[in-house]
Protein backbone atom coordinates (compact mmCIF):
# COMPACT_ATOMS: atom_id res chain seq x y z
CA UNK A 1 0.00 0.00 0.00
CA UNK A 2 1.73 3.61 -0.88
CA UNK A 3 -0.90 5.92 0.57
CA UNK A 4 -4.14 7.44 0.76
CA UNK A 5 -7.17 9.12 -0.94
CA UNK A 6 -9.81 11.45 0.94
CA UNK A 7 -13.03 9.67 -0.25
CA UNK A 8 -15.29 12.21 2.06
CA UNK A 9 -15.00 15.21 4.52
CA UNK A 10 -17.87 16.73 7.24
CA UNK A 11 -17.23 19.58 9.13
CA UNK A 12 -19.57 20.91 12.35
CA UNK A 13 -19.62 23.98 13.92
CA UNK A 14 -21.16 25.33 16.97
CA UNK A 15 -24.67 27.24 16.29
CA UNK A 16 -23.43 30.23 18.66
CA UNK A 17 -21.65 33.04 16.82
CA UNK A 18 -19.26 35.22 19.01
CA UNK A 19 -18.12 38.04 16.55
CA UNK A 20 -15.33 40.38 17.98
CA UNK A 21 -17.89 43.25 18.93
CA UNK A 22 -19.75 40.77 21.38
CA UNK A 23 -16.22 39.58 22.66
CA UNK A 24 -15.52 43.54 23.22
CA UNK A 25 -18.44 43.45 25.75
CA UNK A 26 -17.16 40.90 27.94
CA UNK A 27 -13.08 41.40 27.15
CA UNK A 28 -11.17 44.30 27.49
CA UNK A 29 -10.14 44.15 24.12
CA UNK A 30 -11.59 45.53 19.89
CA UNK A 31 -12.41 44.64 16.93
CA UNK A 32 -9.62 46.34 15.48
CA UNK A 33 -6.96 45.01 17.92
CA UNK A 34 -8.42 41.57 17.02
CA UNK A 35 -8.52 41.60 13.43
CA UNK A 36 -5.15 43.57 12.13
CA UNK A 37 -3.61 41.39 14.65
CA UNK A 38 -5.06 37.56 14.09
CA UNK A 39 -7.39 38.92 11.20
CA UNK A 40 -10.08 37.02 13.16
CA UNK A 41 -13.52 38.43 12.90
CA UNK A 42 -15.24 35.83 14.56
CA UNK A 43 -16.03 32.54 16.42
CA UNK A 44 -18.30 29.88 16.56
CA UNK A 45 -18.43 28.92 20.74
CA UNK A 46 -20.41 25.75 21.72
CA UNK A 47 -23.26 25.94 24.33
CA UNK A 48 -24.85 22.77 24.33
CA UNK A 49 -22.40 20.97 22.21
CA UNK A 50 -19.61 18.25 23.46
CA UNK A 51 -16.66 17.65 21.66
CA UNK A 52 -18.20 14.19 20.98
CA UNK A 53 -21.48 15.48 19.79
CA UNK A 54 -19.37 17.92 17.22
CA UNK A 55 -17.11 15.04 16.31
CA UNK A 56 -20.12 12.76 15.37
CA UNK A 57 -21.91 14.83 13.51
CA UNK A 58 -18.86 15.96 11.29
CA UNK A 59 -17.53 12.73 10.77
CA UNK A 60 -21.32 11.45 9.81
CA UNK A 61 -21.28 13.98 7.23
CA UNK A 62 -17.81 12.50 5.68
CA UNK A 63 -19.29 8.80 5.98
CA UNK A 64 -21.96 9.84 4.04
CA UNK A 65 -20.35 12.17 1.38
CA UNK A 66 -17.67 9.16 0.78
CA UNK A 67 -21.03 6.73 0.00
CA UNK A 68 -19.11 4.22 3.30
CA UNK A 69 -21.02 2.00 4.87
CA UNK A 70 -19.36 1.72 8.95
CA UNK A 71 -18.61 -1.76 8.34
CA UNK A 72 -16.08 -0.77 6.34
CA UNK A 73 -14.07 1.66 8.37
CA UNK A 74 -11.04 -0.07 9.68
CA UNK A 75 -9.71 2.75 12.22
CA UNK A 76 -11.50 6.11 14.05
CA UNK A 77 -8.69 8.31 15.18
CA UNK A 78 -9.95 11.74 16.86
CA UNK A 79 -7.47 14.35 17.74
CA UNK A 80 -8.24 16.66 20.67
CA UNK A 81 -6.67 18.38 23.42
CA UNK A 82 -10.20 18.92 24.82
CA UNK A 83 -11.93 15.51 25.25
CA UNK A 84 -15.14 15.39 27.29
CA UNK A 85 -14.27 12.90 29.45
CA UNK A 86 -10.17 11.81 30.39
CA UNK A 87 -11.84 7.73 29.65
CA UNK A 88 -13.87 7.08 27.25
CA UNK A 89 -11.90 8.79 24.47
CA UNK A 90 -13.95 10.70 21.87
CA UNK A 91 -13.47 8.33 19.56
CA UNK A 92 -15.02 5.52 21.54
CA UNK A 93 -18.30 7.65 21.79
CA UNK A 94 -17.55 7.95 17.55
CA UNK A 95 -17.73 4.27 17.84
CA UNK A 96 -21.24 3.80 19.18
CA UNK A 97 -22.51 6.81 17.69
CA UNK A 98 -21.64 5.71 14.24
CA UNK A 99 -22.28 1.93 14.98
CA UNK A 100 -18.57 1.35 13.74
CA UNK A 101 -17.24 -2.18 14.19
CA UNK A 102 -16.04 -3.39 17.47
CA UNK A 103 -12.90 -4.90 16.08
CA UNK A 104 -11.03 -2.21 15.05
CA UNK A 105 -9.34 0.70 16.78
CA UNK A 106 -10.93 3.69 17.85
CA UNK A 107 -9.01 6.35 20.38
CA UNK A 108 -7.88 9.70 20.38
CA UNK A 109 -4.40 11.50 19.97
CA UNK A 110 -3.72 14.83 21.17
CA UNK A 111 -0.77 16.15 19.49
CA UNK A 112 -2.22 19.88 20.14
CA UNK A 113 -3.09 21.77 17.14
CA UNK A 114 -0.74 19.63 14.74
CA UNK A 115 -3.08 16.31 15.73
CA UNK A 116 -4.80 16.01 12.43
CA UNK A 117 -1.72 15.81 10.71
CA UNK A 118 -0.53 12.89 13.39
CA UNK A 119 -3.79 11.44 13.20
CA UNK A 120 -3.55 10.92 9.10
CA UNK A 121 -0.02 9.29 9.31
CA UNK A 122 -1.31 6.97 12.10
CA UNK A 123 -4.19 6.16 10.13
CA UNK A 124 -1.83 5.04 7.39
CA UNK A 125 -0.46 2.87 9.18
CA UNK A 126 -3.06 1.33 10.76
CA UNK A 127 -4.94 0.76 7.41
CA UNK A 128 -1.32 -0.37 6.21
CA UNK A 129 -2.04 -3.58 8.35
CA UNK A 130 -5.33 -3.71 8.65
CA UNK A 131 -8.00 -6.07 6.41
CA UNK A 132 -10.73 -3.05 5.84
CA UNK A 133 -9.66 -0.28 3.51
CA UNK A 134 -11.61 3.18 5.39
CA UNK A 135 -9.86 4.58 8.63
CA UNK A 136 -12.25 7.93 9.92
CA UNK A 137 -9.74 11.12 10.93
CA UNK A 138 -11.54 13.77 13.09
CA UNK A 139 -10.32 16.82 14.86
CA UNK A 140 -12.34 18.22 17.39
CA UNK A 141 -11.99 20.75 20.00
CA UNK A 142 -14.26 22.92 22.23
CA UNK A 143 -11.42 25.20 23.16
CA UNK A 144 -13.79 27.48 25.15
CA UNK A 145 -13.02 25.25 27.76
CA UNK A 146 -9.50 25.99 28.19
CA UNK A 147 -9.69 29.92 27.88
CA UNK A 148 -9.02 32.32 30.79
CA UNK A 149 -11.27 35.26 29.83
CA UNK A 150 -9.36 37.63 31.71
CA UNK A 151 -6.19 36.74 29.24
CA UNK A 152 -7.30 39.10 26.38
CA UNK A 153 -4.24 38.27 24.80
CA UNK A 154 -4.70 34.66 24.28
CA UNK A 155 -9.09 34.68 24.85
CA UNK A 156 -9.38 36.53 21.92
CA UNK A 157 -7.71 34.09 19.46
CA UNK A 158 -9.19 31.07 19.72
CA UNK A 159 -12.75 28.75 19.18
CA UNK A 160 -14.74 25.35 18.87
CA UNK A 161 -15.72 23.13 16.06
CA UNK A 162 -14.79 19.46 14.55
CA UNK A 163 -14.01 18.64 11.32
CA UNK A 164 -13.58 15.11 9.87
CA UNK A 165 -12.41 12.89 6.69
CA UNK A 166 -12.85 9.47 5.68
CA UNK A 167 -9.54 8.16 4.18
CA UNK A 168 -9.22 5.08 1.92
CA UNK A 169 -5.58 3.01 1.87
CA UNK A 170 -4.70 3.28 -1.97
CA UNK A 171 -1.96 2.06 -4.69
CA UNK A 172 -2.10 4.82 -6.65
CA UNK A 173 -2.42 7.93 -4.37
CA UNK A 174 0.76 9.45 -2.57
CA UNK A 175 0.89 10.08 1.24
CA UNK A 176 3.61 11.19 3.05
CA UNK A 177 4.00 13.05 5.90
CA UNK A 178 7.19 14.96 8.29
CA UNK A 179 6.07 15.21 12.43
CA UNK A 180 8.30 16.67 14.74
CA UNK A 181 8.44 17.68 18.43
CA UNK A 182 10.17 19.73 20.61
CA UNK A 183 8.98 19.51 24.79
CA UNK A 184 8.47 23.18 25.90
CA UNK A 185 6.21 24.09 28.48
CA UNK A 186 6.77 27.63 28.75
CA UNK A 187 5.37 28.90 25.32
CA UNK A 188 2.34 27.22 25.26
CA UNK A 189 1.01 24.71 28.06
CA UNK A 190 -2.52 23.65 29.66
CA UNK A 191 -2.56 22.48 32.78
CA UNK A 192 -5.18 19.47 32.93
CA UNK A 193 -8.86 21.20 34.54
CA UNK A 194 -6.81 24.42 33.59
CA UNK A 195 -6.48 27.16 31.93
CA UNK A 196 -4.59 27.91 28.28
CA UNK A 197 -1.32 30.19 28.83
CA UNK A 198 0.77 30.99 25.91
CA UNK A 199 3.64 33.68 25.35
CA UNK A 200 2.15 34.76 21.93
CA UNK A 201 5.19 36.52 20.71
CA UNK A 202 7.08 32.98 21.21
CA UNK A 203 4.78 30.68 19.52
CA UNK A 204 4.64 33.56 16.67
CA UNK A 205 8.44 32.98 16.00
CA UNK A 206 7.93 29.49 16.49
CA UNK A 207 5.46 29.07 13.85
CA UNK A 208 7.28 31.43 11.27
CA UNK A 209 10.45 29.66 11.61
CA UNK A 210 8.79 26.12 11.65
CA UNK A 211 5.86 26.27 8.59
CA UNK A 212 8.21 27.25 5.81
CA UNK A 213 10.90 24.55 6.77
CA UNK A 214 8.08 22.14 7.28
CA UNK A 215 6.45 22.78 4.11
CA UNK A 216 10.09 22.28 2.41
CA UNK A 217 10.40 19.18 4.29
CA UNK A 218 7.62 17.78 3.31
CA UNK A 219 7.84 18.85 0.01
CA UNK A 220 11.60 17.35 -0.30
CA UNK A 221 9.84 13.73 1.11
CA UNK A 222 7.65 13.65 -1.84
CA UNK A 223 9.42 14.14 -4.52
CA UNK A 224 7.11 17.66 -5.34
CA UNK A 225 7.23 20.97 -5.50
CA UNK A 226 4.65 23.56 -4.15
CA UNK A 227 4.20 23.74 -7.86
CA UNK A 228 2.45 20.68 -7.93
CA UNK A 229 0.30 21.72 -5.01
CA UNK A 230 -3.37 22.51 -5.49
CA UNK A 231 -3.87 24.32 -2.12
CA UNK A 232 -1.59 24.50 1.21
CA UNK A 233 -3.32 24.35 4.12
CA UNK A 234 -1.92 25.63 7.30
CA UNK A 235 -3.26 25.44 10.98
CA UNK A 236 -5.41 28.56 11.22
CA UNK A 237 -4.01 30.33 13.92
CA UNK A 238 -3.39 33.61 12.60
CA UNK A 239 -3.55 35.83 9.44
CA UNK A 240 -0.03 37.42 9.84
CA UNK A 241 1.77 33.72 10.47
CA UNK A 242 0.15 32.37 6.88
CA UNK A 243 1.02 35.63 5.24
CA UNK A 244 4.67 35.69 6.82
CA UNK A 245 5.06 32.05 5.14
CA UNK A 246 3.34 32.91 1.87
CA UNK A 247 6.04 35.81 1.84
CA UNK A 248 9.10 33.48 2.45
CA UNK A 249 7.95 31.27 0.28
CA UNK A 250 7.34 33.64 -2.43
CA UNK A 251 4.25 31.68 -3.15
CA UNK A 252 1.38 32.90 -4.62
CA UNK A 253 -1.01 34.00 -1.97
CA UNK A 254 -4.02 32.54 -3.64
CA UNK A 255 -2.59 29.14 -3.22
CA UNK A 256 -3.10 29.06 0.91
CA UNK A 257 -6.43 28.75 2.05
CA UNK A 258 -7.56 30.81 4.46
CA UNK A 259 -10.67 30.68 6.89
CA UNK A 260 -9.38 31.79 10.62
CA UNK A 261 -11.66 34.64 9.59
CA UNK A 262 -15.05 33.02 10.69
CA UNK A 263 -13.69 30.21 13.38
CA UNK A 264 -10.44 31.69 14.56
CA UNK A 265 -7.79 29.18 16.03
CA UNK A 266 -9.94 25.79 16.68
CA UNK A 267 -6.83 23.84 17.42
CA UNK A 268 -6.44 20.50 15.70
CA UNK A 269 -9.93 20.75 13.92
CA UNK A 270 -8.28 24.07 11.93
CA UNK A 271 -7.57 21.72 9.11
CA UNK A 272 -10.09 19.49 8.64
CA UNK A 273 -12.83 22.33 8.50
CA UNK A 274 -10.88 23.98 6.54
CA UNK A 275 -10.75 20.74 4.12
CA UNK A 276 -14.35 20.41 4.02
CA UNK A 277 -15.54 24.15 3.38
CA UNK A 278 -12.72 23.42 0.58
CA UNK A 279 -14.52 20.23 -1.12
CA UNK A 280 -18.04 21.47 -0.53
CA UNK A 281 -16.78 24.93 -2.61
CA UNK A 282 -15.94 22.49 -5.09
CA UNK A 283 -12.02 23.73 -4.82
CA UNK A 284 -11.21 20.02 -4.54
CA UNK A 285 -12.32 17.09 -6.23
CA UNK A 286 -10.34 13.62 -7.82
CA UNK A 287 -6.54 14.50 -8.39
CA UNK A 288 -6.53 17.55 -6.33
CA UNK A 289 -3.37 17.67 -4.22
CA UNK A 290 -3.14 19.73 -1.07
CA UNK A 291 -0.10 20.09 1.67
CA UNK A 292 -1.58 20.65 5.39
CA UNK A 293 1.03 22.02 7.68
CA UNK A 294 0.18 22.73 11.33
CA UNK A 295 2.09 23.33 14.37
CA UNK A 296 1.11 23.98 18.40
CA UNK A 297 1.76 22.95 21.79
CA UNK A 298 4.22 20.31 22.49
CA UNK A 299 5.61 22.17 20.90
CA UNK A 300 4.72 19.78 17.85
CA UNK A 301 4.40 20.26 14.07
CA UNK A 302 3.59 18.08 10.94
CA UNK A 303 3.07 18.28 6.96
CA UNK A 304 1.10 15.85 4.65
CA UNK A 305 1.05 15.96 1.10
CA UNK A 306 -2.86 14.26 0.27
CA UNK A 307 -4.67 13.57 -2.50
CA UNK A 308 -8.39 13.49 -3.67
N1 LIG B 1 -6.95 43.54 22.83
C1 LIG B 1 -6.31 44.71 22.97
N2 LIG B 1 -5.02 44.79 23.31
C2 LIG B 1 -4.36 43.65 23.52
C3 LIG B 1 -4.98 42.39 23.40
C4 LIG B 1 -6.33 42.36 23.05
N3 LIG B 1 -7.01 41.21 22.89
N4 LIG B 1 -4.06 41.44 23.67
C5 LIG B 1 -2.90 42.05 23.93
N5 LIG B 1 -3.08 43.40 23.86
C6 LIG B 1 -2.10 44.45 24.04
C7 LIG B 1 -0.99 44.02 24.96
O1 LIG B 1 -1.34 44.27 26.30
C8 LIG B 1 0.14 44.90 24.50
O2 LIG B 1 -0.04 46.17 25.05
P1 LIG B 1 1.26 47.02 25.58
O3 LIG B 1 2.11 47.21 24.36
O4 LIG B 1 0.64 48.27 26.11
O5 LIG B 1 1.90 46.16 26.60
C9 LIG B 1 -0.10 45.04 23.01
O6 LIG B 1 -1.47 44.70 22.79
C10 LIG B 1 0.76 44.17 22.15
O7 LIG B 1 0.74 42.84 22.65
P2 LIG B 1 1.56 41.72 21.98
O8 LIG B 1 1.35 40.43 22.74
O9 LIG B 1 2.96 42.18 21.76
O10 LIG B 1 0.83 41.61 20.56
P3 LIG B 1 1.32 40.88 19.26
O11 LIG B 1 1.34 41.86 18.17
O12 LIG B 1 2.52 40.00 19.52
O13 LIG B 1 0.11 39.88 18.97
C11 LIG B 1 -0.66 37.62 19.24
C12 LIG B 1 -0.28 38.90 19.95
C13 LIG B 1 -1.83 37.90 18.30
C14 LIG B 1 -1.10 36.61 20.30
C15 LIG B 1 0.55 37.09 18.44
O14 LIG B 1 1.68 37.07 19.24
C16 LIG B 1 0.30 35.72 17.89
O15 LIG B 1 -0.52 35.52 17.00
N6 LIG B 1 1.05 34.69 18.36
C17 LIG B 1 0.89 33.32 17.88
C18 LIG B 1 -0.18 32.67 18.64
C19 LIG B 1 -0.57 31.36 18.05
O16 LIG B 1 -0.47 31.14 16.86
N7 LIG B 1 -1.07 30.47 18.89
C20 LIG B 1 -1.56 29.23 18.40
C21 LIG B 1 -0.85 28.14 19.01
S1 LIG B 1 -1.59 26.69 18.50
C22 LIG B 1 -1.99 25.66 19.82
O17 LIG B 1 -1.42 24.61 19.92
C23 LIG B 1 -3.03 26.03 20.80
Amino acid sequence: MKGLRVVGTGRCLPKNIVTNAQLSRQVDTSDEWIASRTGVLQRHIATDETNASMAERAAQQALERAGINPEQVGACIVATLTPDYATPSVACLLQRGLELPEDIPCFDLNAACSGFVYGLTVARGLLAQGTKPYALVVGSEIMSRTLDFADRATCVLFGDGAGAVVVEASDSHNFVSVLGTRGDDTSLSCPVGGTLQMQGSEVFRFATDILPRCIHETLNKAGRSLDEVDYVVCHQANQRIIAYVVKKLKAPEEKFYLNVQYYGNTSAASIPIALDEMATKGLLAAGSRVLCVGFGGGLTWGGAWLEW
